[in-house]
């Protein structure tokens, strides 16, 4: 990782991600923001629904129980603000194929617990710090009334990325940084690297030849 050793790691959402967004990346959401916007809204439901995931896999921690129960609330009301986003900007709600920055980050998560908690807690904090990050650069960048709303929504998923960090921090004192890691080089590769299609969490879509 870039030098960094990993004993410097800082705890925000900008400083455990080992690759910045593209400013490419930041040009074409810039431009296509309310294509983006349908992404976006599945993300919220995605983020409500792996909160809720969690709750089920270990309903033994009750502290990780409640506090995803507020998670999973807030992503909700993330997703009703932007469908209604959507709704004042003339876009249609339809069905449309994720990325396959979820779907990989997901495929290289252990299948056996212990491990597994912590990977879904690892992924779920980088998944929130990328959001966060990405909300920041958009907000200036997008019509008045959604800047404010992207502005907002990084406040609240840079408290997830922290809450979610925590829990996996306690889950595994001695394994998370290593793991934070190796699954953050995965992260940093997806969010990156030039990708088939514009997403919130893609990299930034290759010209066409
Ligand atoms: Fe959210
Ligand atoms: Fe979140």
């Amino acid at each position: 990782m870039s030098g960094r050793a990993a004993a410097d790691l800082e705890e925000s959402p900008a400083s455990i991600l080992q690759a910045p967004t593209a400013p490419a990346w930041v040009e074409q959401a810039a431009r296509a923001w309310p294509e983006l916007l349908l992404d976006h809204a599945n993300c919220e439901k995605k983020a409500a629904s792996t909160a809720l995931a969690l709750m089920f896999a270990y309903p033994q921690d009750r502290a990780l129980a409640l506090a995803l129960s507020r998670v999973a609330r807030e992503e909700l009301r993330h997703f009703e603000q932007v469908v209604r986003a959507m709704s004042a900007c003339g876009v249609e709600l339809t069905r449309q194929r994720p990325g396959r920055y979820a779907q990989q980050l997901r495929g290289a998560l252990r299948s056996a617990d212990p491990d597994r908690k912590l990977d879904l807690l690892l992924m779920s904090a980088l998944i929130e710090a990328r959001s966060a990050e990405r909300f920041a650069l958009l907000a200036p960048r997008l019509p008045a009334p959604l800047g404010a709303l992207y502005a907002q929504l990084m406040d609240a998923e840079s408290r997830h990325f922290a809450l979610y960090l925590g829990f996996a921090r306690s889950t595994a004192p001695q394994a998370w940084r290593a793991r934070l890691i190796e699954l953050g080089a995965l992260e940093a590769q997806l969010a990156t690297t030039a990708d088939v299609s514009l997403r919130f969490h893609s990299g930034p879509v290759a010209a066409e030849q």
